[in-house]
Formats: C-alpha cells, sequence, structure tokens
C-alpha cells in the first residue's frame, strides 16, 4: 500500500512539473499548420511565414502574447470553434462551408488550387484527371473540389507528404495551392506545375463566434496595414521572387556597377538576387519551368538572345547626353574621337566611354566636370540628361548635343507562363524612377564601385557534385536530413516528449490497473463490490473497445474542449487510461493464476483478506506477469507515437517535421525506428534482468 501511495505521489509532483508557466500578459493562441511555405513552415525551430508575421505583428499592436501551435490542417478550424485557438492563420480558404462554424477577417490575398505533376507526366489540364491517383491535403479547399468535381482523392497528412509520394511514382498530380506548391516544386527537380489553376480562392483569418470583438480588432488592424502597405511588403518579402542576374562572358567594368545598381532595386524591392556568369541556355530552361520566380536581366542581350526569352521588357534608367561648349568644333558623336572628354567617376557613363574607347577624364561628381569644361580644360563632358539639363539652367555658355549618346538600358525577361510578374517589376521600378530613388541608387553604385567588391558567386542550394556518386549522395541526404539546420533537434527534443509521456503514462497505468485489478478479483473471490466492478468492467470494454488515438482526440478535443490544458498531460492521462485497461486485465490474470488453496491457506493462519492479497497473492502474481507486465510498456512506448494528432512534437512527429522540410522519406523514417528499436531493446534487456533477479530471489 505504501508503494502504491508513493507512486500516486510520484504522478501527481510529475504532473504538477509538465504544467505551464502562469502567463503574465493575455496570451494570443494561433492554429496553424506548418507545412504551407510561404505563408507558415518551420525554419530552425520557430514557425515563420507570411501568416505568422501578420499575426504576430496584430497581435504584438493589440497588446496580446503570441503563441503559435503546430497541429493538422483539418484541426486549425475546429481548434477556433472550439476555444482551443483565438485565431486560424493557415492559408485557409474562405468558404461557404466554413463561415458556418467561424468568422473570416477580411481576405489578405488571392490565391489559387494548382495541379503538380512529374514532368514528363501526359496530364495537361483538369481534363485529364480523370481516372487518375490525385492526391490532396486532408481538410483543404484541394480536397474538395476534386471530391466534388473529379473522384474521391488520396489524402495526405501535409502538402510535403503528398508531394514526396507524388515524387516517387505513387501518385500522378497532387491538387495543392499555388504558392506552396512553387515552394515544393522548387525542392523536387522533376516535378512541374501545370500553368492553368484549377480554381481562384481568397486567404482570411478565422476566428470564434464567440468573439466578435477579436474579430473588429483584427479587421481594423488589417486595414491599417493594408492602407500603409505594410501588408504588402510583408507578402512580398516572404515571396522571395528571384532575379537572377546573367553577365554575358565578356562584360567588363561595368560588371560591378550593374551588380550594384541591381542589389539596391532588388532589396528595395524584396527580391531575392542571384548572380551567374554566361550560360544564358541554363537560366532560359530555369525560367520557363518555374512559374513565377525569375526575372533575368542581361546586359547586352542580342536580338537573337532576346529571341529566347517569351517576355522581354526594357526599362532605361537614365539617358547620357554630351555637353559641349556653344562654339564647339564638335558637331556629331563620332567627332569626340581623341578629345578631351569629362565623366563622373564610376558612373555608366565612365564604362560606356571606355568601352567605346572615348577613354575619360573622371570628376568626382558632375558639377565639376561642368566647370572643367567651362574653364576651357575639357572639350565635352558625358552625364545623364537630367542633371545636365539642371546644371546647364545657370550655364550659358555650354549646350547640350543633340541625340542620346549613350542609354542605360536595363533588359528583364520572365518564364512563357510569367507575364504579370514581369509588368509588376517594371512598374515598380517605374516609381522608383519617378520618386528619385532609382537615381540615388545610381549614384551609389558610381560610389561603390570606386572601391573594388567582391563578385557574388552563384548560389547554389543542393551542391550537386555532391549527389554524383552513390555514397556522395547518402552523404548529402544525411548532411540535409540531420545535420543542415541542426534538424536532428528534432528528433532528440521529440525523444524526450515521446519518454516523457511513456514513463508518466505507465506510472499512470499501474496504478490504475492495480486498482482496478484488485477490484475485479476482489469482487470475483469474495463476491463483494459489485457496483466497483460493474464500473471497472465499463472502463475496460469501453477503454479496450475503442483506438487510443481515438481516445486521444477525445480527450484532447471533447473533455478539454474548451480548456488551456498541457498536452503533454492530455497524452499522459489518454495513454494512461488506456494502458491501465491492459494492465488490469494482465494483473488480474496474475492474481487468478495463484491456486487457490494459497488464499485459504493464509485466511487459515488467521491472516485477513487484504493480507493474504499483499503478502502472499500479489507478489506471486507481479513474479508471474512481468513479462506480460514488460510487453505493454513497449507497446505503449510505439503506441505513444499517434502523439502527433494533437500536435504534440513527439519523436514520431519530430521525423515528420524533417520529412516536410527535407522531402526525403528515407533518412528520417528509418532515424525515427532505430530509435525506438534501440529503446525497446533497452527495456527488454531491463526486463530480463528483473526476471533473473526474481527468480534468484525465490
Ligand atoms: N487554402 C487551402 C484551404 O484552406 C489549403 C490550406 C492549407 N494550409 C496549410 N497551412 N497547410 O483549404
Amino acid at each position: 500500500m505504501r508503494r502504491l501511495l508513493f507512486l500516486m505521489a510520484a504522478l501527481v509532483l510529475c504532473f504538477c512539473g509538465c504544467r505551464e508557466d502562469v502567463q503574465q500578459q493575455k496570451k494570443l493562441v494561433m492554429a496553424t499548420n506548418a507545412t504551407f511555405p510561404p505563408y507558415e513552415y518551420v525554419d530552425k525551430g520557430r514557425i515563420d511565414g507570411i501568416d505568422a508575421e501578420i499575426v504576430r505583428r496584430i497581435a504584438m499592436r493589440l497588446g496580446y502574447d503570441l503563441e503559435i501551435e503546430d497541429m493538422a490542417f483539418d484541426a486549425v478550424i475546429a481548434a477556433v470553434q472550439t476555444g482551443k485557438a483565438q485565431v486560424a492563420a493557415s492559408g485557409i480558404t474562405v468558404t461557404e462551408d466554413r463561415k458556418q462554424k467561424v468568422f473570416f477577417t477580411d481576405s489578405y490575398v488571392i490565391a489559387a488550387q494548382v495541379m503538380i505533376v512529374l514532368k514528363n507526366s501526359p496530364i495537361k489540364s483538369a481534363a485529364d484527371l480523370k481516372g487518375k491517383r490525385i492526391g490532396v491535403q486532408r481538410g483543404t479547399t484541394g480536397e474538395s473540389y476534386v471530391k466534388d468535381n473529379i473522384q474521391e482523392p488520396e489524402r495526405f497528412q501535409n502538402g510535403p507528404e503528398a508531394v514526396t509520394a507524388l515524387a516517387n511514382g505513387k501518385l500522378d498530380v497532387v491538387v495543392i495551392d499555388g504558392e506552396p506548391a512553387e515552394a515544393y516544386v522548387a525542392k523536387n527537380p522533376n516535378l512541374k506545375i501545370l500553368p492553368e489553376p484549377l480554381v481562384q480562392e481568397e486567404y482570411a483569418f478565422a476566428i470564434g463566434k464567440n468573439n466578435k470583438a477579436l474579430l473588429d480588432k483584427f479587421n481594423a488592424e488589417l486595414r491599417k496595414m493594408k492602407e500603409s502597405g505594410e501588408l504588402a511588403a510583408i507578402i512580398n518579402s516572404y515571396r522571395k521572387t528571384r532575379l537572377i542576374v546573367v553577365f554575358p562572358a565578356n562584360s567588363g567594368t561595368e560588371k560591378l556597377y550593374t551588380q550594384s545598381v541591381l542589389e539596391q532595386i532588388a532589396e528595395r524591392l524584396k527580391f531575392k538576387i542571384e548572380f551567374q556568369d554566361g550560360n544564358l541556355e541554363n537560366v532560359t530552361a530555369a525560367l520557363n519551368v518555374t512559374r513565377k520566380q525569375l526575372i533575368v536581366p542581361m546586359i547586352p542581350l542580342t536580338a537573337e538572345e532576346e529571341n529566347l526569352f517569351p517576355n522581354v521588357g526594357k526599362f532605361t534608367a537614365a539617358e547620357y547626353v554630351v555637353v559641349v561648349p556653344e562654339k564647339s568644333p564638335i558637331l556629331k558623336f563620332s567627332d569626340l574621337n581623341g578629345k578631351k572628354v569629362g565623366t563622373r567617376k564610376g558612373s555608366f557613363a565612365e564604362h560606356y566611354l571606355e568601352k567605346h574607347v572615348y577613354p575619360p577624364q573622371t570628376f568626382p561628381d558632375a558639377a565639376t566636370s561642368i566647370a572643367a569644361l567651362s574653364a576651357g580644360n575639357l572639350d565635352a563632358v558625358v552625364i545623364d540628361k537630367n542633371t545636365a539639363l539642371n546644371l546647364l539652367k545657370n550655364n550659358k555658355n555650354l549646350k547640350i548635343m543633340p541625340g542620346t549618346f549613350a542609354r542605360e538600358t536595363y533588359v528583364f525577361a520572365a518564364g512563357k507562363e510569367n507575364p504579370d510578374v514581369l509588368k509588376e517589376f517594371l512598374a515598380s521600378i517605374k516609381l522608383l524612377q519617378s520618386s528619385g530613388e532609382l537615381n540615388a541608387m545610381l549614384e551609389k553604385a558610381g560610389e561603390a564601385h570606386k572601391t573594388p567588391r567582391q563578385t557574388v558567386a552563384p548560389v547554389q542550394e543542393n551542391a550537386p557534385a555532391m549527389t554524383d556518386t552513390f555514397w556522395g549522395s547518402i552523404k548529402f541526404s544525411f548532411y540535409n536530413n540531420f545535420i543542415k539546420d541542426q534538424r536532428y533537434t528534432y528528433l532528440v527534443q521529440g525523444f524526450f516528449v515521446t519518454l516523457q509521456i511513456t514513463v508518466l503514462s505507465v506510472l499512470m497505468g499501474i496504478v490504475i490497473g492495480f486498482l482496478v485489478a484488485v477490484v475485479r478479483s476482489t469482487a470475483d473471490i469474495t463476491g463483494k463490490l459489485k457496483l466497483l466492478d460493474g464500473l471497472c468492467r465499463i472502463y475496460l470494454t469501453v477503454i479496450r473497445g475503442t483506438p487510443v488515438v481515438v481516445q486521444l482526440l477525445i480527450i484532447y478535443f471533447v473533455i478539454f474542449g474548451s480548456v488551456d490544458v498541457n498536452k503533454v498531460l492530455v497524452a499522459v492521462i489518454a495513454f494512461g487510461i488506456n494502458s491501465g485497461a491492459y494492465v488490469a486485465e494482465i494483473i488480474r490474470g496474475g492474481i487468478m493464476s495463484i491456486d487457490k488453496g494459497q488464499m485459504e491457506a493464509g485466511r487459515s493462519l488467521g491472516l485477513s483478506y487484504g493480507q493474504t492479497m499483499r503478502e502472499i497473492i500479489l507478489p506471486q502474481a507481479f513474479k508471474n506477469v512481468l513479462p506480460a507486465l514488460g510487453n505493454e510498456f513497449i507497446v505503449l512506448l510505439k503506441e505513444t507515437s499517434v502523439a502527433g494528432y494533437i500536435a504534440l512534437q513527439d519523436l514520431t512527429r519530430g521525423g515528420d517535421i524533417i520529412r516536410s522540410q527535407t522531402y526525403d522519406a528515407f533518412f528520417p523514417l528509418i532515424a525515427v525506428a532505430l530509435i525506438y528499436l534501440v529503446v525497446v531493446m533497452f527495456l527488454s534487456w531491463l526486463l530480463g534482468r528483473l526476471e533473473k533477479r526474481l527468480k534468484r530471489n525465490e
């Protein structure tokens, strides 16, 4: 009995230990499914993305502490409906069905469902989908679209899982949201997105129907963010549209200058930028398969090269003119040959003059060069037209030669399915030009270029050389799955969660099982405790008659429906109650296996029923059931792998998170399996020793 009390005390202590700290600020819980880049994804153990960022900012402004809960997508809306979370932000499409359950804020983005297929797939459009193996993410609008318009889809826990199945030939197509699709495809070179989207949608945040006040506050903040442009800036900053700059092999000194100009533009417009040398062909190929990520500027681009690109847009950043004295003998540009020509150091004009063999004299700024021209030290000056017009306002002895001497033109190209991004990009640069920002950038580029800078090496995400050989690719996978971004920590942390749940529920299971077994066998032997016995039978029937995942979900979503409760505690309760039923039957079996004569002998020695039970029957029973109990704990350890259903990050879920980031099934799953295996082997060994010890004590 004392041991039992001790066990219970230990349990209580453990529960207290896993209680969360008391909150000081108001807490706002956001439900999401972080497998959906760029909207929500796990990055270095933290949830990031457009949704996370927007909600983080709104929460901050409303004075909340934000807590983000990562769960299956089909639990996200339910979470706000039941009050587990106050806001759901998960790339959620606004639909009539969902409006019955939750409030939606104003929408913040326009989206679409698209089809991902293998590169050589015969599927060309929605018309080809019938009878194909179609994968979707469970609970999404993609799922309902396929179900309502085509056929029953195959449902996956999340997008990356469906995409992995597709890449491994287990599916013919995945129907999923366009932007995550781009992120998935970017990591799977044998996949592509079909150009024609299936349906357009709008994303919004969901808020519980009992929380109109929060809805209004959210909408107010969202509107402010829309008006100030903050919202667009956040979204663009996560969209990672890439600007790939290809320099022709013979680009000379102007390369650094150009690089600097484009870097500044990219930074301002929130584009990722990459520089590459030569090889236009490669870029063209990349450009035409990616729906909207690439824009390629090249200087210069021959007419022939222009034909490589279906969408080309030119943009002239500046026009350069020649300034000469009123009565100059220089009448046409070719007269500049052999003359003293001045320009601003580092400017595009300097490079241009050098390239066209009019070696210039350079000055720190345009004004000084004009002064030198006025003073008669130069024959001509080449500067940009606007600057020239300004400087010549008060200088009547100088004039601008008719015509444009050189144009600083940038050529941008986009893939064939992608005219919009090009238009948007050109429009944004025009804005920069009219606000004067672009000019400042050009000047800064000239300045920057005076001190030589390092050329940026082309960015290669998956170092291909490493993956050429068999071992090389194993090494690379290993690195990618475990070492990169410290992904192994998902396994380590998950392992401790699994261990914590298992140990605590084993203890709870023993306590429950022991009590139930004693009640049941006492009732059997003595015919007393009828009521308790009845309750115990119901408990055994219900618990052993339903799956543990369902019990776990019921405890989490129904019993603790609207209570903010520690999830480890929920898991321990669920697995503990579950295990208790099996332990009870094991122990009862043990008790019943002891010869009836033993009880009679104990009683005739003058011991009470309880004493006989405790001193004679139970110790023997325990020894007999040890192997069966050990087995039960091994089963329990593995059963906790469904804890991910309530978004606990246990060992199995840790492996899932890695898989969703690397799209690799082999290494994460094998690693998870090995860890379970090692623990089970250790447990078996421990039990073996315990059995031996007990035998020796006989
Ligand atoms: N937009 C789709 C929907 O609302 C899919 C959203 C999936 N979101 C996610 N975070 N996995 O059904």
